[in-house]
């Protein structure tokens, strides 16, 4: 049966217990408004380990801009029927004064990537992101943590961190999961007018082509889409455009 937690000292004893002896720990971290790239992550998790852990926290501190935390979706009901299908033993649902016990304090700071694409456009986002992974890990203590491709700057970060510290974990990047149309699974998919999800789709298409930069940027500026960003990095062509209130990223091998 699957079990929600949401406190730490609950936690601490929990992972303590004679339940985890001997066990390996597959962990997946969220914001939670989960969708099918989740749910492809906590499948890799439960067909991995013998105890699959799933968190939600909505972390204020990877915010930059306090209108997009407030209208990040949040639906908790829907969360746990996907997590209970997808064979999560455990849900944990730290609340934010517990983890920021230390007032925000203690942070960790990655000095280069952290400010190029998207931290160029999110000023202070990666450390947010990087400093509640750590916290999260010291927590769950997994033997491995699922991240989706979707977030690729992002995984680069967390596995260079995790190399940096000698973290005793391994981190698996898994495919993005995209819609039948091409868009890529996100939780601010959500939050798209149906005029702009329909839109959206030309992200990924142009994203893909065999155009130069500058020729992509012209197309998605054309069809209404502001571009924070269009770089080529590591084999990848990463983008972030803004549609309405709505920013999108995605990336592809090139
Ligand atoms: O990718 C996300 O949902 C978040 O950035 C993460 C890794 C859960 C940290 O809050």
């Amino acid at each position: 049966m699957m079990r929600t937690i949401d406190s730490i000292t609950d936690w601490q004893t929990l992972r303590k217990s004679p339940i985890f002896e001997n066990k390996s720990v597959g962990f997946v971290p969220t914001m939670g408004a989960l969708h099918e790239g989740h749910g492809s992550l906590l499948r890799r998790s439960r067909q991995a380990h013998d105890i699959s852990v799933l968190s939600i926290f909505v972390n204020p501190t990877q915010f930059n801009d306090p209108n997009d935390l407030l209208h990040y979706p949040r639906d908790l009901k829907r969360d746990l029927d996907i997590a209970k299908a997808c064979g999560t033993d455990f849900v944990f649902l730290p609340k934010a004064e517990e983890i920021y016990l230390d007032k925000f304090r203690f942070n960790i700071i990655e000095t280069e990537l952290a400010n190029r694409l998207c931290g160029t456009h999110r000023p202070g986002h990666f450390i947010g992101v990087l400093s509640v992974v750590m916290k999260l890990f010291n927590l769950i203590r997994p033997h491995k943590s699922y991240f989706g491709e979707k977030d690729y700057q992002q995984y680069l970060l967390v596995k260079g961190m995790v190399d940096a510290f000698f973290m005793n974990l391994e981190i698996v990047c898994c495919p993005t999961i995209r819609a039948e149309d091409g868009l890529a699974l996100s939780s601010r998919n959500a939050l798209l007018s149906a005029e702009e999800r329909q839109k959206s789709r030309l992200f990924p298409y142009h994203l893909r082509s065999a155009n130069k930069l500058e020729q992509i940027r012209q197309e998605l500026e054309n069809v209404g889409f502001s571009v924070d960003y269009l770089e080529e990095f590591e084999g990848r062509r990463l983008g972030a455009v803004r549609i309405g209130k709505v920013r999108l990223i995605d990336n592809v091998k090139i």
